[in-house]
């Protein structure tokens, strides 16, 4: 089901734990160890009441020192987590309005509304950009999510072969290469950017939006560490990959979305015009890039004073029967949820809007996952925003919840109420 991570895939470093000559105790020649929540389940694996939870794997944090990148100690078999899978890109404003930035700064860069998505989910952002006017495709490892009326292939990049469907625009160049949080995803960093040649010119824009380890640790975002997530990106990790290949970093944005994400432009170096106009933002942001191995000790710290903190304040509620419930089944609800030790004794139920996931538990959980309106039909005294990148636009969705004097218990940055 999983295999072990022996080196950095950004850089190599790393000597497997029993190797020639390497002793266990040998600590300067191996990722160190910065962060361990046990076992836990697949963070999407939501199971209906009377099936088996099934599969659980070590969610260990290892730290490269040569090239700052976090990386989990195994990788879980690729088939296994994104074949089928529940989760859906969220039709949220926060992501139209996300969609549209994007859509801008691409534009800005030059782009001649020609763009494949890696990663599409099931076609949201394509479905966005088509509506503009460009011409779109893309790829994806789920089967179940049918990005209807577009092109796009089923497949993992890097490791299926890409052969664009035969339509119009079979023979076509995309102007823009996208990949919105799958590249953290991926295990094979060198295969992935390879792979950009088969559809890739000199002139083509690379964009790839990772969420930054620099933001994870100052919100104290350990829920989003889950098995999915393979690496918890760094500048220097991609500037340490890229190095012995083709392509630079052309330009670095910062965007809010998810807790805050980096948008990472690349170019070919064989555009020569590409190679002089690399923008300031890349140094900049590689200066003031201070992810180190003490960072990720901060981040267990916080993880561990929020853990007590959001026990003792449920257990308390508990105590004073007041009903609470969480809100939104993200990856991160998964995370914390199980983290918590809840059940659900604690948290009634989850809301979601996500079908794949409704009437099915948490994994790792018996706590089940129930439709948006439950919040305002049952009405209980407190809910979990576990979709916290989300808080503002759900609270004032959901004013009647408040209006009744319901209240949020937000978990990230700060455990707060609201
Ligand atoms: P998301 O933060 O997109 O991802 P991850 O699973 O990687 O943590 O998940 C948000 C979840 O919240 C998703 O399952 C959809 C759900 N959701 C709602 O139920 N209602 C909403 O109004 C919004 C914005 C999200």
């Amino acid at each position: 089901m999983y295999h072990l991570l022996t080196r950095c895939r950004a850089c190599g470093f790393g000597k497997p734990v029993v190797a020639e000559g390497i002793k266990r105790e040998d600590n300067d020649e191996r990722l160190k160890s910065v962060l361990n929540l046990g076992v836990q389940p697949l963070a999407n694996n939501f199971v209906k009441e009377n099936e088996m939870h099934s599969g659980y794997a070590p969610l260990e944090v290892l730290y490269c020192p040569r090239c700052t990148l976090a990386q989990l100690s195994v990788v879980v078999d690729p088939e296994i987590l994104y074949r089928n899978y529940a989760y859906v890109t969220s039709p949220s404003e926060t992501m139209r309005e996300h969609f549209q930035r994007l859509e801008h700064d691409l534009i800005d860069e030059g782009a001649s509304m020609t763009l494949f998505e890696i990663g599409c989910n099931d076609g949201r952002l394509l479905r966005f950009f088509r509506e503009h006017g460009w011409v779109v495709g893309g790829i994806d490892p789920a089967a179940n999510l049918k990005a209807e009326g577009l092109p796009v292939i089923t497949g993992f990049w890097g490791k299926d072969k890409v052969c664009l469907p035969a339509n119009s625009w079979s023979d076509w160049t995309p102007s823009v290469i996208l990949a919105r949080h799958v590249f953290c995803h991926v295990d094979d960093w060198h295969k992935f950017i390879a792979a950009l040649d088969d559809i890739a010119n000199i002139d083509t824009l690379v964009c790839i939006e990772v969420p930054w380890a620099q933001d994870t640790i100052q919100m104290g975002a350990f829920d989003t560490i889950y098995h999915e997530h393979l690496s918890y990106f760094t500048l220097h990790a991609m500037q340490a990959l890229l190095a012995d290949t083709h392509w630079h970093m052309h330009k670095v944005l910062h965007y809010p979305v998810h807790g805050g994400a980096l948008m990472v432009m690349l170019r070919h170096n064989q555009n020569g015009v590409w190679q002089q106009q690399r923008h300031v933002s890349v140094d900049e942001f590689l200066a003031n890039e201070t992810v180190c191995e003490y960072s990720w000790n901060d981040l267990d710290q916080k993880r561990r004073g929020l853990v007590i903190k959001l026990q003792e304040l449920v257990k308390d509620l508990c105590w004073k029967r007041k009903r609470i419930v969480a809100y939104g089944a993200s990856a991160k609800c998964t995370v914390l949820l199980n983290q918590c030790g809840f059940t659900r004794r604690e948290i009634a139920f989850v809301t979601d809007t996500t079908p794949g996931k409704l009437y099915r538990n948490v994994p790792g959980t018996d706590i089940p996952v129930v439709d948006e309106g439950a919040l305002t039909r049952e009405l209980p005294d407190y809910a979990l925003m576990t979709a916290w990148n989300y808080s503002a636009e759900i609270v004032a969705k959901e004013q009647v919840f408040k209006d009744k004097g319901g209240k949020w218990i937000v978990p990230m940055p700060e455990l707060r109420m609201l």
